[in-house]
């Protein structure tokens, strides 16, 4: 079986049920359910005995430990994290303990049941960490995107404590030979996605006539992936990666943010229309982010050389797609905008929600 950390989160529920879709090898799922941790996304494994959730945090150790010796996972896919750039500017600490501390406490665990196997069961693990783009800084207009080789110059405390984590792991590969690889992940978008990232909180706020917030002047690109290729990219690196390396996955679909938040108005406007007007009507301008990067972009070709992956779906067809789940599971969407979702919105953007 496979351990996966975070899998109740966006792409890490994505990937579970991908995974199961695609095979019969069983997932122990460890999240701690934090605010972005949803067993909705996986109900429809209820019953299902290749799925065994267990809520925790990365950072017990003894818990690990113990998870590790009961269900002797073959490999550990290590999604957990904390992800919003916007709330690791409103409070660091979180972002430190369980991206840089909790990820230390993982390698750990795992160094030391991987120390234990057989030969033939040592040479098989394999303990894939997945990180993202944004350690790697921003980039110029005219710039070429990020590759492999890109140096690091993460900007955000976010990218910054992901970028710690990566050179955990990358010295746990070189010092103990444990078998590690990395994925750097542009921005993913589709089902499940928590309504705090652009396109869930854009269509969340078109829907109930809420104000759709722009930063700064809306020209910031980000390189946008339908996160069923992540989950694809993701089995494809753990399958045939080589041990050690770093792989970078994007969608070859650099988009400003204004242009992603016209095309959802537009697809809005065709699918639900409003009784008068368009969606666009909403946009509004607000204070940019402080460190704002300008703009991300991957070269996703070594992954495409190497492991032949590359992305199904384009951004007009992955992102009808996305619409037309966020329209037709309102019910998800009501359910996560609660509790702490709306003491985010008071904070971050002065609304009161509701
Ligand atoms: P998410 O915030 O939606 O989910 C994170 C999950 O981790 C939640 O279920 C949460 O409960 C769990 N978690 C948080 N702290 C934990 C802890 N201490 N112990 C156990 N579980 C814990 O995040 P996501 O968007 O699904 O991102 C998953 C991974 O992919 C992260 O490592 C992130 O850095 C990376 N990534 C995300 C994107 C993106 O666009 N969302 C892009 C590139 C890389
Ligand atoms: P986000 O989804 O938070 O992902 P990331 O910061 O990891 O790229 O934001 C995507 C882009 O959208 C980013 O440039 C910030 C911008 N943005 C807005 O303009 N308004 C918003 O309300 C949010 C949440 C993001």
């Amino acid at each position: 079986m496979i351990l996966v950390t975070g899998g109740a989160g966006f792409i890490g529920s994505n990937f579970v049920l991908d995974w199961l879709a695609h095979s019969d090898e069983p997932v122990v799922n460890l999240d701690k359910l934090t605010y972005a941790g949803n067993l909705h996304n996986l109900a429809s494994l209820r019953d299902d005995p290749r799925h065994v959730f267990v809520q925790g945090d990365i950072g017990d150790a003894a818990l690990v430990v113990s998870l590790l010796a009961t269900h002797r996972p073959r490999a550990v896919l290590h999604f957990a994290a904390e992800s919003h750039v916007d709330r690791s500017i409103h409070g660091p600490a979180a972002f430190i303990e369980t991206n840089v501390n909790g990820t230390f406490t993982l390698l750990e665990a795992v160094r030391a049941y991987w120390a234990g196997m057989s030969a033939a069961d040592k040479a098989a693990f394999r303990f894939l960490h997945v990180s993202t783009d944004e350690v790697y800084g921003t980039l110029g207009a005219d710039d070429a995107p990020f590759t492999e080789t890109t140096a690091y110059a993460p900007n955000s405390p976010y990218s910054a404590s992901k970028a710690a984590s990566d050179h955990l792991v990358r010295a746990y590969h070189h010092t103990y030979g444990l078998p590690t690889l990395t994925t750097h992940c542009s921005n993913n978008y589709g089902p499940y996605h928590f309504p705090e990232k652009l396109i869930p909180l854009i269509l969340a706020n078109a829907r109930a006539g809420k104000p759709l917030p722009i930063y700064g002047d809306g020209r910031q690109v980000r390189d946008w992936l339908y996160v069923s290729d992540h989950c694809a990219a993701i089995r494809r690196v753990l399958a045939a990666g080589r041990l050690g390396e770093t792989y970078n996955v994007g969608g070859w679909n650099e988009m400003a943010n204004l242009d992603v938040v016209h095309t959802l108005c537009d697809i809005l406007d065709a699918l639900d229309p409003k009784p008068r007007g368009s969606y666009r009507d909403q946009i509004s301008y607000v204070a940019d982010r402080p460190g704002h990067d300008r703009r991300y972009a991957i070269d996703a070709g070594k992954i495409e050389r190497e492991l032949g992956w590359k992305p199904a779906e384009t951004f007009e067809t992955g992102i009808r797609k996305t619409v037309q789940w966020y329209l037709g599971n309102q019910e998800w969407v009501r359910d996560v905008q609660s509790g702490d979702y709306l003491k985010w919105v008071e904070k971050q953007y002065g609304l009161q929600d509701g």
